[in-house]
Parts: C-alpha cells; structure tokens; sequence
C-alpha cells in the first residue's frame, strides 16, 4: 500500500542514511538531513551503500537543515543522530511551521517523531516538545567512516526494530510506520512495551565501550558481564523491566557478512572514536548516555555501579585526549579503582 508519507530522516550516519537509502530503494518518500563533509558527498554523489556483493549509489533527497525544507503535514520525523545531539535537533525542528497543517499539525511538534537512539534518554526529551512520540530500538551491524558512505553487511533483513508508541502503549498509527520499515528491508516488529526493549537493547550497548579498549575476548567477555550484572541491578532498584518476550536471536534473523575491504564487528561507539581521531572536531561519544544511563539510576537508587563509571570515566578522558582506539586496555578498566567518595 502505497501513501504519502515522507520520511524526514535528521541525522546522515550509519543509521540515518542506511534507513534513507532503503526507504528511497523501496519507493517511500524520504529525505536526508546532513551536514559538514557528509553533506557535500551525498549532495555530490548520493549515498553509498556497501553491501556483500553490490554497492548502491542511492540519490536521496538531500538537505544541509531545515532551511531548506519545507515541512507538511505528512512528514514523519525521524531523529537519526546520537543522544547528545538529539536535544538540539529536537529543539531546532520543533517549532517549524508545516505548511497547510492548518490546526492539526500547525508546527513540527505536532508531527509525529520516530526515535533510533540506543539508551533511555531521548523519548523523554522528545516528549517535551513532541506530542506524538514513538521508540524505535534497532539492531544493525551498519557502519559510516568514510563521508557519504556507509557499510551494510546484512542481507536480505537490513536490521531487526521494535517500535511503540511512548508513553508505553500501541495506537493505529504505528502499523503504518512498522509496514513502511518492512517494506524497506527491516525486520520489524510493533511493540506497546517500547521502554522495556530500549532496557534491554541497552544492556547490550553497556558493553560498547570496551571495543574501544585493546584485551582479549575472554577479559571483554569477563568485563561484559559485570557491566550487566551492574545493570541489571540498577534496574530492580529502579523497576526498569526488560521485555516479557524471550531475547531475539539475533545471529539467526541477522546475518553478518563480509564486504570487501570492510572491517566488521565494531559498534557505533568504535566508529565515534576512529572518526574523532581524524576529525577537527575531536570525539563525539554517547557513553555518558549508556554507560552514564547506568551510572545516573546508580546515584538516584543507591546501587553501586563501579565498573559502569571506570568505564566512562576512562572513555571521556580518551575523548578529551583524542586517543585512537586500543590507547587504553580492558586489565586498565578492571584494575583501577574509584575514589572511596565516588561509590554511593
Ligand atoms: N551504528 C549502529 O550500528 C547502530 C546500531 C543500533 C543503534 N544505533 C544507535 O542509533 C543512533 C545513531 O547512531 P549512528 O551510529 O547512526 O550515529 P552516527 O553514525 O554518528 O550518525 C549520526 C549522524 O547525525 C549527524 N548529526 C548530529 N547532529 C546533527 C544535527 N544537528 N543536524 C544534522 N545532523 C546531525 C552526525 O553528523 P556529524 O558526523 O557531522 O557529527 C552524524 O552524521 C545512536 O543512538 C546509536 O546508538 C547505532
């Protein structure tokens, strides 16, 4: 079914191009928010998309920002970039005009907002502006280095999503934007439980980090799982549920394979090092919004989560340093121990 949905996608990396390209392939309406280098190379050349066997040059329409943009009331927003910049996108597209929105959707607040974020933060912050508000959770093994170009290693499912409606519950609306997803690649499914899936995609996401610290796979797997343990204790603390439906399978409904001259395996954070190295701009890490999501409902209920702050104590000086990845080790995170003053 066809409709005359346009997907605004704010946020032109790994997952906010990636998510454009398939919705452009598969005939839906979109168009791509990005900035800086990444701007000119799509503007120049579309979106690149590296896949096992194919590269797709893909010509989304493209924008530097809401400037040139004219927003209608068939617009659906999606909120692409990292939590740390999700703020200032939120408070920059909020107050818009949609034209011919007459009433119903007079300002970009009243369009309906999709969030990619991993961690618990942004549907709140959405929710200050946005009335209709809708969690997505996602998990791709995508990639964005290079400007203009991102790497996708799973075919023929793009990306496992859930989507809700925030506060938590399911209403008409989000079949439509669940089929949409669907027709673009994405596995997806239509949740009214977005929070709990957001919980426990974060509990893979606590161990991000430590991608970007050098060891074994045995000491990452042993630190994976204090910083889970820690997690999950926060969470009864907290009254945080996980989902009722068992964990997904993710090696099954997700393949992973090589792309020529592609290194996979390494998640969003790693890519946020490895560009900060190189950028002017220096490190833009969202650890204070995973590891940090766990050490703040530490510090409100009480629950010590040491490791969870070693982690993003010893990430936010490497960010502040510009150090590549692999400058500090996984025996550093586990060794070191905080302050007395700073364990609750
Ligand atoms: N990558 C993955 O495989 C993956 C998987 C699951 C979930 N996620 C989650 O999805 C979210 C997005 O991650 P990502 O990996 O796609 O991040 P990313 O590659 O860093 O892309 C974010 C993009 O947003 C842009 N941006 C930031 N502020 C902007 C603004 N004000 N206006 C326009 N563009 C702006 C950034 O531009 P600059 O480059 O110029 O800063 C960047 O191109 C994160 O919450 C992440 O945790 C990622």
């Amino acid at each position: 079914m066809s409709t005359s949905r346009r997907y605004v996608v704010i946020g032109a990396g790994a997952v906010g191009a990636l998510l454009s390209a398939q919705l452009q392939l598969a005939g839906i309406g979109t168009v791509l928010v990005a900035r800086g280098r990444n701007l000119e190379a799509i503007r120049a050349g579309g979106v690149r998309v590296r896949r096992p066997r194919v590269t797709d040059v893909v010509h989304v329409p493209v924008v530097g920002g809401p400037r040139e943009l004219t927003l209608t009331p068939d617009d659906v927003l999606v909120l692409a970039t990292k939590t740390q910049d999700a703020e200032t996108v939120l408070a920059e597209w909020a107050w818009l005009p949609v034209e011919g929105g007459g009433a119903g959707a007079a300002l970009g607040a009243d369009l309906p907002i999709l969030t990619f974020q991993n961690g618990l933060a942004t549907e709140d912050l959405a929710l200050r502006r946005f009335r209709r508000v809708y969690g997505v959770t996602i998990g791709v093994a995508a990639s964005h280095l290079v400007p203009g170009e991102v790497v996708s290693p799973s075919e023929p499912v793009i990306g496992l999503a859930w989507l809700g409606r925030y506060p938590d519950r399911r209403d008409d609306a989000q079949a439509g934007y669940t089929a949409d997803l669907v027709r673009a690649g994405y596995d997806v499914r239509s949740v009214a439980d977005i929070s709990a899936w957001k919980a426990r995609k974060l509990l893979g996401n606590v161990g991000n980090g430590l991608g970007v610290l050098a060891g074994t796979r045995a000491e990452k797997d042993a630190a994976r799982e204090i910083l889970v343990a820690e997690a999950r204790a926060v969470y009864a603390a907290a009254g945080i549920r996980e989902p009722a439906d068992p964990a997904p399978e993710w090696g099954r409904a997700l393949t992973v394979e090589e792309v020529p001259g592609h290194v996979g395996g390494r998640h969003s954070t790693w890519q946020s090092f490895a560009r900060g190295a190189v950028d002017e701009r220096g490190v833009s890490s969202e650890v204070d919004h995973l590891n940090g999501e766990i050490v703040r409902l530490g510090r409100m209920h009480g629950v010590a989560t040491p490791v969870n702050e070693r982690l993003q104590r010893l990430l936010g000086a490497q960010a502040r340093d510009r150090e590549e990845p692999e400058t500090h080790t996984v025996a550093e995170l586990v060794a070191a121990s905080l302050p007395d003053a700073l364990v609750p």
